[in-house]
């Protein structure tokens, strides 16, 4: 079941091969994936979306469908809902339409929103297909990262013969196993904090501070699709969750720390993404605090630093740190990474307007003992794929190192 666990969106554009997606749709059932389906209007002239729900088990969508609003389901939280969305078929007018990002349709809407892979299967009359345009589109979408699925030679519904054909469904199930095929985090345990904290200062009062969870939760999202099995011991947010990550919900610093312990044991990698409070209030009021004076001192002490205390007791465990900074970003972070001894730091900016704090965006620096990259701004669900790609490629680095250091002490 190499698709368990996925969750493939179908997007059916109006071409004659829509008659094979329903075939796509049963051989991704067979791989292990759950499958809805949404279709353009066009489509539905060449099969119903009663086929398709009836396949999928889900309500199918269309561009002008209320059913989606009566379910309260849409575009966005459908793409949220996917780990990828393959358009199969992909005719011209709909490749044409996501290169230039517009959104008239539901299914033109779900791409621009789409954060997950994307994929399509493209399927017209070759002449259609080799014209300049068309090339054009698809070379714009391959640079965005668009994956494309074919298409296959040979004799065309409307009686020409070349390139054009969609390709078959069990090759295109092959395909969207290979985009998955990331395999760089298998059966590793991945403990990860995310978003802020909350320090109480009375019943109705507290501390804290903008971190939105996102990038934590994008991190842990990509480690799942590498493989991993995935913690995630998040302070409060406002994130969809993914039902496949075990969360552990805490809202302080001191119980961050209490959870991770528990959690870091038998953990193999350990990520530090949450915005812990560094102070706490000393005394908690039983009571909501009075106004009286003109001025109110409270005293705050120092929480336990989670990530150093971790890597303090677990010296073996491969832990990474985040640094937000305003100033001076490599070299605070490089302090950072020497003063709690960490594998490795993923310092950003903080304080620009659309990067970083509570924005879909950021853009970072990897720095390791020995080398340090710089991913540009990048929407975070990208950012966090590389970043897991760099995690994974610097733990087998590590590991092999180990075991030259092993042999050679033998
Ligand atoms: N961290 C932690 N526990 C704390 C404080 C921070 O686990 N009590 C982790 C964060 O999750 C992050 C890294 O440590 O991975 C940040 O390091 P830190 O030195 O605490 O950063 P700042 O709080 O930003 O430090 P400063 O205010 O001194 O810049």
């Amino acid at each position: 079941m190499k698709l368990a666990n996925k969750h493939i969106l179908v997007a059916v554009s109006g071409g004659i091969a829509a008659y094979k997606s329903a075939e796509f749709v049963r051989a991704l059932q067979r791989a292990g994936a759950q499958v809805r389906v949404v279709m353009t209007e066009s489509a539905t002239r060449f099969i119903t979306p009663l086929t398709f729900q009836a396949l999928s088990g889900y309500p199918v969508h269309t561009s002008d469908d209320a059913s989606f609003d009566k379910a309260g389901v849409d575009h966005i939280a459908l793409s949220r809902w996917s780990d990828a969305i393959i358009i199969a078929p992909a005719t011209a007018n709909i490749i044409a339409k996501i290169s230039n990002g517009v959104a008239d349709s539901f299914v033109s809407s779900l791409c621009l929103a789409h954060q997950s892979s994307l994929a399509i299967a493209p399927a017209m009359n070759q002449a259609m297909w080799n014209n300049s345009a068309t090339q054009q589109n698809i070379t714009t979408l391959k640079e965005r990262g668009v994956k494309v699925f074919g298409p296959a030679q040979g004799i065309q519904a409307c009686g020409e013969t070349g390139e054009g054909r969609m390709l078959e469904p069990d090759d295109l199930v092959h395909h969207c196993i290979a985009l998955f095929a990331n395999h760089s985090l298998s059966a590793k345990k991945v403990v990860i904090t995310a978003g802020p904290t909350v320090e109480p200062i009375d019943p109705v009062r507290f501390i804290s501070n903008r971190s939105s969870g996102k990038m934590g939760y994008a991190i842990a999202g990509a480690a799942l699709e590498a493989g991993a099995h995935v913690t995630v011991i998040s302070g409060p947010t406002h994130l969809q969750e993914n039902e496949r990550i075990n969360y552990v919900h805490v809202e302080t610093a001191q119980q961050m720390y209490a959870a991770a312990k528990e959690h870091c044991i038998d953990a193999d990698l350990f990520i530090a993404a949450a915005a812990v409070a560094d102070y706490e209030p000393t005394n908690i009021a039983d009571q909501k605090i009075k106004k009286k004076d003109d001025t109110l001192s409270i005293q705050l002490s120092r929480t336990p630093d989670t990530l150093k205390e971790i890597k303090l007791s677990h010296p073996s465990l491969f832990c990474i740190g985040f640094a937000a900074e305003t100033e001076n970003l490599i070299q605070h972070a490089s302090e950072k990474l020497r003063q709690k001894s960490l594998n490795m730091i993923i310092a950003n900016q903080v304080g620009l307007s659309n990067q970083g704090f509570n924005s879909d965006f950021n853009a970072v620096e990897i720095i390791s003992s020995d080398s340090t990259i710089s991913l540009p701004r990048a929407r975070k669900s990208e950012l966090a794929r590389l970043i897991i790609k760099n995690i994974a490629d610097q733990l087998k680095k590590e590991a092999s190192q180990t075991n030259v250091t092993y042999l050679q002490s033998k």
